[in-house]
């Protein structure tokens, strides 16, 4: 039986490098703190990136977005959150990452997320340093996988139980927006606009 050295971080079972949880995080949910929560056991240093999907038309600023997801998941160590307007590969390069965590809540997801991946692997891997972006996918927790930020969209919109969705940490945070958009005058929306 031959020897095998381990380093600290293989002891741990833990990914030596910095992973990206990428996301639109309109706002945060519970699903998302879990995955962000699961990818830290895994990677030293978790960068949520909170992105644009140009396929969604955007609900909170990016200022609110960020706001809820700091709160949401504050305290968890080697996790920071991040926005970056740009390609997912480019903000995985500007933070030193060569893996993208997502979640995948059902086949409908995998079908959207692996065409992501291999656009990114494709992206990522034209020559650029430091080498193709790699996606790992985390099963979404049962419990959690019917929920999505849309799902506390449409919540907040009509009045329903938002903490079903929407993390303890940041919904105090979320609700005071809310308030805030009711109070101001003119029907506008939850970004004073
Ligand atoms: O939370 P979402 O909306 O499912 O997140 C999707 C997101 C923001 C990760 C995705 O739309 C994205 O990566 N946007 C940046 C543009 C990009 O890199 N697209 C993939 C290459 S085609």
């Amino acid at each position: 039986m031959g020897i095998l050295m381990l380093r600290n971080d293989e002891e741990l079972g833990r990914i030596t490098s910095v992973c990206l949880v990428p996301g639109s995080y309109d706002p945060i949910t519970r699903g998302h703190v879990d995955i962000v929560r699961r990818a830290s056991e895994l990677f030293g240093e978790v960068v949520v990136a909170i992105l644009r999907n140009p396929d969604k038309p955007g609900w909170l600023g990016w200022d609110k977005r960020e706001a809820l997801a700091k709160a949401a998941l504050d305290g968890m160590p080697g996790v920071r959150v991040e926005h970056f307007e740009g390609l997912a590969v480019d903000c995985a390069r500007e933070f030193g990452a060569r893996v993208i965590v997502r979640g995948l809540r059902s086949a409908q997801d995998y079908e959207y997320e692996s065409a992501m991946a291999r656009a990114n692997q494709d992206v990522s891997g034209a020559g650029a340093s430091p080498g193709t972006v790699e996606t790992v996918f985390l099963v979404a927790e049962a419990s959690l996988a019917h929920w999505s930020s849309s799902a506390a969209r449409q919540l907040a919109a009509f009045g329903g139980p938002l903490e079903l969705v929407v993390p303890d940490k940041a919904l105090e945070l979320l609700t005071r927006y809310m308030a805030d958009t009711r109070r101001s005058a003119g029907g506008r929306d939850v970004n004073g606009n």
